[in-house]
C-alpha cells in the first residue's frame, strides 16, 4: 500500500516543473489525481503518462486566477473521485523586475496567480475536503491536507523580483492563517519553500532578466550542497506533507534548497 493510497488529489501547475513531478508522485504512491492547468494540452499529457503507468489521473484546463475555474476543479475531482482529501497549490508565475520597472499589469499577475489562487482554490476545496474528512474520521482515519508552493524568496528578499517576493510571503503567512482556521476541522496546511529548481520557470528568469542560462543556472546552484534542485526533491517534500507520516505537523514552512538560504 502507497503513502497515498485512496487518496483524491488535485495539483495546480500540474502541466510543468514541481506540480508535475508531484502529480507524477502522489500517483506512484496511490493518489487519484486531478491534473489542473492553464495550459490544458500540458495536464493532460501528465494525466496520460500517469494512466500510462497504471495509476488514475485526469486533467482539466484551468486559469487559478478566476473563481469559476477553481470552483469547476474542485467539483470535477469531488464528482469523479467521491470526495476530495489533498490539494496542492504549484501554479505560480514570476516577473523579475523592482518596483520602479515592474508594470502594473505584472504585479497584478503575480498577486493573482500566486496569491489569489490560493485562497481561491482553498475557497472551494476546504469544504469539500471537511465533508471527505468527517467521513474518513468518523471512521478512525485521518483528515485533509494543503500544500502551498512558497520559495526563498517568501522567507528572505530578493533583487529584481517585487511582486514575486511580495506573494511569496503572502503564501507563507497565509499558510499559518488557514492552519488555524483550519484544523479543527480535521484540514492539515502547510507550505514548502523550494530554492532554485531546475524547471521552465527558472529558464525563463534568465531570459527575463537578460541572462545567458547556463551561466544563471551556474550561479543558482551555488549553495551547500553545491546543485539545483530537481522538480522531484520538492515533490518528495510535499508527498511527506500531504501524506500520514506528517499527521501532527501543521501550519509548518519547510525549505527544501540545498542549504542556499541557510
Ligand atoms: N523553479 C524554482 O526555482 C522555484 C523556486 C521557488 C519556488 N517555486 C515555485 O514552485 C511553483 C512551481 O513552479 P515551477 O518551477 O514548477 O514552474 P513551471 O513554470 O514549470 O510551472 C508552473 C505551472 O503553473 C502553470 N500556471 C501558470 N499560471 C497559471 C494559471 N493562471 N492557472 C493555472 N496554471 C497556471 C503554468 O502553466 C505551469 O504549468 C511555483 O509556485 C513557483 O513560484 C519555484
Amino acid at each position: 500500500m502507497g503513502a497515498m493510497q485512496d487518496r483524491r488529489a488535485i495539483v495546480t501547475g500540474g502541466a510543468s516543473g514541481i506540480g508535475r513531478a508531484t502529480a507524477h508522485l502522489l500517483a506512484r504512491a496511490g493518489a487519484r489525481v486531478l491534473v489542473v492547468d492553464l495550459d490544458g494540452d500540458g495536464a493532460e499529457v501528465v494525466a496520460r503518462e500517469i494512466r500510462a503507468e497504471g495509476a488514475e489521473a485526469i486533467a482539466i484546463r484551468a486559469d487559478v486566477t478566476l473563481d469559476a475555474d477553481c470552483r469547476a476543479a474542485v467539483e470535477r475531482a469531488t464528482e469523479v473521485f467521491g470526495g476530495l482529501d489533498t490539494l496542492v497549490n504549484c501554479a505560480g508565475v514570476i516577473r523579475r523586475a523592482n518596483a520602479v520597472d515592474l508594470a502594473e499589469a505584472d504585479w497584478d499577475l503575480v498577486m493573482a496567480v500566486n496569491v489569489k489562487s490560493v485562497y481561491l482554490m482553498a475557497h472551494h476545496a476546504v469544504p469539500r475536503m471537511i465533508e471527505s474528512a468527517r467521513g474518513a474520521m468518523n471512521a478512525g482515519g485521518r483528515g485533509g491536507a494543503i500544500v502551498n508552493i512558497g520559495s526563498g524568496w517568501g522567507l528572505k528578499g530578493g533583487p529584481d523580483a517585487v511582486a514575486y517576493c511580495a506573494s511569496k510571503g503572502a503564501v507563507v503567512n497565509m499558510t499559518r492563517a488557514m492552519a488555524i482556521d483550519h484544523g479543527p476541522q480535521g484540514i492539515r496546511v502547510n507550505c514548502v519553500c523550494p530554492g532554485d529548481t531546475d524547471t521552465p520557470m527558472l529558464h525563463a528568469e534568465a531570459r527575463q532578466l537578460g541572462l545567458d542560462e547556463v551561466a544563471f543556472l551556474a550561479e543558482s546552484a551555488e549553495r551547500p550542497l553545491a546543485r539545483l534542485g530537481t522538480p522531484d526533491d520538492i515533490a518528495q517534500a510535499i508527498l511527506y506533507l500531504v501524506s500520514d507520516a506528517s499527521s501532527w505537523v501543521t501550519g509548518s514552512v519547510l525549505v527544501v534548497d540545498g542549504g542556499g538560504i541557510a
